[in-house]
């Protein structure tokens, strides 16, 4: 497989750790079978048309799917709406890829590599309906907090790439992470939030229990969900 970096082999800061997990059999059978039509690397070599790879469906970018549960379960509730889905890690791509070939949900792409590059350089302007960024990395320590996902900077190259009126939607376990997100978020002149009290949203019914979550309840964390919407 490519550096999951993408072709930019450049110097920055990133939201992930790659991570050198076992594929399953299972998952390699799906990725040998549904990455030539489901899959694409991120290379960052050309801008994706996305009418034509969801045949013109509303497109949702869900950025680090994990191993894709909730994805899988989302795209099977809404037929109507187009997952472009991306993650590093492979053991994940293979295990949505087999999930969508089951369950035979033709809405999900699979996209490899580092979502920034993918929005800097493979999606047109107000190209989506939508985000979802579910359970990030938390990068609990102090020194690690500038590779936080939700930040100005990524708001900032997000934005454009929303339709008006599309809905960014992020969740959390760690309180500190969702407090960090609601104050950037209600900071950022591009958004704004679809709750009149200025706070977190409940949790919509759409959004199906995720692994990271399922975790993080264990441990007695409360979750956060954030809605906001692109001006
Ligand atoms: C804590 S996991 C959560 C997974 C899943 N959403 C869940 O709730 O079970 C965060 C995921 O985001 C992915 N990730 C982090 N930064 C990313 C980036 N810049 N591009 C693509 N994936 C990223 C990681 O590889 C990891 O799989």
């Amino acid at each position: 497989m490519p550096d999951p970096a993408g072709a930019h082999h450049e110097r920055r800061i990133r939201s992930f750790q790659p991570r050198r997990s076992r594929v399953t059999y299972g998952q390699a059978e799906a990725m040998l079978k549904r990455w030539p039509d489901w899959g694409l690397d991120i290379d960052g070599k050309r801008v994706l048309d996305l009418g034509e790879m969801f045949d013109g469906l509303p497109v949702v970018l869900e950025i680090g799917f994990g191993m894709g549960e909730a994805t899988a379960q989302m795209a099977a509730a809404d037929p109507g709406t187009g997952i472009l889905a991306v993650d590093v890690h492979t053991p994940g791509q293979g295990n949505l890829l087999g999930l969508a070939d089951r369950n035979g949900l033709n809405n999900v792409r699979v996209a490899n590599g580092d979502a920034i590059i993918l929005l800097r350089e493979m999606l047109g302007d107000a190209t989506l309906d939508g985000c979802r960024v579910y359970f990030p990395d938390p990068w609990p320590k102090a020194r690690h907090h500038k590779r936080r996902l939700i930040q100005p900077e990524f708001l900032s190259l997000l934005a454009p790439r929303m339709k008006p009126g599309a809905v960014l939607h992020c969740a959390t376990d760690w309180e500190e992470y969702a407090v960090q997100m609601l104050e950037v978020l209600s900071a950022h002149p591009d958004y704004e939030n679809t709750q009149a009290d200025g706070g977190y949203a409940p949790r919509p019914d759409f959004r199906p229990l995720t692994r990271f979550e399922g975790q993080g309840l264990d441990k007695g964390h409360v979750v956060h969900d954030l809605l906001f919407r692109r001006k």
